[in-house]
């Protein structure tokens, strides 16, 4: 365990039922800032509800967590999002028939006194406040690699691109944690090698970021360090070397049916 300071997550002991079925059981871990944190998993392993957890959108059925020095049993996803944790979603959301400025815009109204209803009721009170808000939208969309006209509909970008949008509007939070739930789903080969180095340089940039995926080769290349999930309880964690060699870790992928 590093010195507290240094831990910017900590899960103790979570537990999650969904009715008969035990998701999680009894998960305790803990993500040092400034790491890039991987969670992997077969299908079903918990991951999802895990991050439900962390983002508020859960209530977890027993333990605790503690983010950047603050315990919370449950916390509400607005809170959270307050506190410093950004996430993504497993599936892409976003306002279709906003631009990719506008859906950028939506992530920033989290830290803005004014909020979303300002916005909208555009009084002059928040004018200067969405200026800002605007350059610094477009700046994320340059960031994170969006070439298209920051006017563009975001169901006009191509697949690629709208899940770089969703990053972008996470980072509109300013947040200490990044959360992406398999943001390499469905990506190209292409697609995820420029993603692996988004993460890299976002992590640069001193956010610390927890990423769940399947595509185990990328957590491998990425990670500091790795957790596996598999029927709801963290079978290993540690580098990804050592997590790769893990015999419990191998048979569980192995005896996972379609992975
Ligand atoms: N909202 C829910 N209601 C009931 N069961 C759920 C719900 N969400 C997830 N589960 C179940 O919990 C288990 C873990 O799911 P999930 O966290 O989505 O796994 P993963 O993301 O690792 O694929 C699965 O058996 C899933 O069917
Ligand atoms: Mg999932």
């Amino acid at each position: 365990m590093q010195h507290t300071e240094n831990v910017l997550l900590h899960a103790s002991h979570i537990s999650k039922q969904f009715g008969g079925l035990s998701a999680l059981s009894n998960v305790t871990l803990h993500i040092q800032r400034n790491e890039i944190y991987g969670l992997i998993g077969p299908n079903g392993a918990g991951k999802t509800t895990l991050f439900n957890v962390l983002t508020g959108l859960y209530q977890p059925s027993e333990g605790e967590f503690q983010f950047n020095g603050t315990h919370y049993q449950a916390g509400k996803p607005h809170v959270l999002a307050q506190a410093g944790i950004a996430r993504t979603f497993q599936n892409i959301r976003l306002f279709a028939n906003l631009t990719a400025l506008e859906n950028v815009m939506i992530g920033r109204h989290v830290r803005t006194r004014a909020g979303v209803f300002g916005a909208l009721l555009h009084n002059r009170a928040t004018r200067n406040e969405e200026y800002a808000i605007t350059e610094r939208a477009r700046e994320l969309l340059h960031y994170v690699g969006i070439s298209k006209p920051a006017q563009t509909l975001a169901k006009h970008l191509s697949y690629g691109e709208q899940r770089r949008l969703e990053i972008a509007r996470a980072l509109a939070t300013d947040p200490l944690l990044l959360a992406l739930d398999e943001p390499a789903a469905g990506m190209n080969s292409t697609e995820t090698k420029s993603l692996k180095k988004l993460l890299q340089t976002i992590r640069a940039g001193g956010i610390t970021v927890l990423l769940i995926e399947h595509d185990v080769k990328l957590i491998m290349g990425l990670c500091d360090r790795v957790a596996v999930l598999d029927y709801g309880k963290k079978i290993a964690e540690g580098v990804p070397e050592e997590v790769r060699q893990n015999p419990a870790v191998i048979s569980a992928y192995l005896g996972g049916g379609d992975e």
